[in-house]
């Protein structure tokens, strides 16, 4: 069926503006390919907000946004010593932009798979005999609740300083992440590994209660729960035990990095961050890259991959997905790789090339 798809763009700041024109490029590709037709309108966020609004995300920009059928994203932020961005009130800053634009938009599951790929086992930083059994896992990250949007207060009594950050979940917002995650289980290996800090939390009491009673609406997943310390422990010494991990925001944030860290290759992640509904934000894992930005030498495979999953989420194009999930594949097989990736033996190339030489591997 040919569709008309309107997604809105955020090119952002750093390497943003680079790896999604790359992105743009393949989805055009895939357009004439497959008889679609892309409809872009790009909106400003983060420090490029900033710079023309004075604020890192307006009313009319989460408009267009919420107006569009998804939303492709590079990256947001800048160097957090040096950049002017962050001399500005902390609601200010950029990311400031991106967490706003998470709550208006009700993106409350975060997606982000890990995954080591085989023509990169070389570039894991893992021990040869842990990286041997490969790894495939999905992180699903409760996205706008938890300590990120709890109640934050600053005080100050007889002259000493505190400060207040809240964790609060109520039980609708875990249920509806863990539906999220054991449904997505259910289309991978069917192993759920819920982790929270219930030997000291109470949010992390009442996440692993409800997750249970999600779990018997799912008789053929395997849940087990665990620990956030060693959950950080064992995505280093075991990743291969690993499925969907379900977890609330905060530690998703912190086990997301460290989990893309042991595929050796973060500019090959891609994200995505969902509603109740199709729409979703589609995101590389890393970001903005500052110290690279304009050199034509940022990876945009994981911008391409999340277009890939805004094709398969939003709409349903599993075939347009698969296409350039193949691509990406092959160019690793045929040896092209940018300096992120490089290994001995390769070709490497820049950010526009990579883009062209996955555009060519579309079919
Ligand atoms: C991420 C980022 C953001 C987060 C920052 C930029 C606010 O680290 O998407 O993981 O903490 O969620
Ligand atoms: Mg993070």
């Amino acid at each position: 069926m040919k569709m008309d798809l309107k997604i809105t763009c955020i090119p952002g700041d750093g390497i943003g503006p680079e790896i999604v024109a790359e992105a743009k490029k393949i989805l055009d590709v895939i357009a004439k390919r497959y008889g679609h037709n892309m409809h872009y309108t790009d909106i400003l966020m983060g420090g490029a907000s900033i710079d023309v609004h004075g604020v890192p995300l307006t009313e009319e920009a989460v408009a267009v946004a919420k107006s569009a059928d998804a939303v492709l994203m590079g990256s947001i932020g800048g160097d957090t010593t040096t950049s002017p961005w962050y001399k500005l009130a902390p609601n200010l800053r950029p990311e400031a932009g991106l967490l706003a634009i998470r709550k208006e938009l009700n993106l409350f599951a975060n997606l982000r798979p890990a995954v080591l790929y085989d023509e990169l086992v070389g570039a894991c930083p893992l021990k040869e005999e842990i990286s041997a059994a490969g790894f495939d896992m999905l992180i699903m990250r409760e996205l706008t609740g938890g300590l990120y949007f709890g109640e934050k207060k600053i005080l100050e009594e007889n002259g000493v300083r505190s400060a207040v950050d809240t964790l609060i979940y109520d039980e609708h917002e875990i249920r509806r992440i863990a539906i999220k995650g054991f449904d997505i289980a259910m289309k991978r290996r069917k192993k759920v590994t819920s982790v929270d800090k219930a030997n000291v939390l109470a949010s992390s009491r009442l996440w692993r209660s409800v997750v249970n009673e999600v779990a018997k609406e799912y008789p053929e997943v395997t849940l087990e729960h665990m620990l956030v310390d060693n959950c950080a422990m064992q995505l280093v010494k075991d990743p291969a035990q690993f499925d969907v991990i379900l977890t609330e925001n905060m530690f998703g944030d912190i086990l997301s990095d460290e989990a893309s860290m042991v595929t050796g290759s973060i500019g090959m992640l891609a994200s995505a961050s969902l509603n109740d509904t199709k729409f979703g934000l589609y995101e590389p894992s890393h970001g903005s890259a500052p110290d690279i930005a304009g050199k034509d030498i940022a990876n945009p495979i994981a911008t391409i991959l999340s277009a890939a999953m805004m094709l398969r989420y939003s709409f349903d194009l599993d075939c347009e997905a698969d296409a350039i999930e193949n691509a990406v594949r092959q160019v690793l097989k045929d040896g092209y790789r940018t300096t992120d990736i490089m290994s001995d033996g390769c070709k490497q190339v820049g950010c526009r090339e990579m883009g062209t030489l996955l555009a060519e591997r579309i079919n």
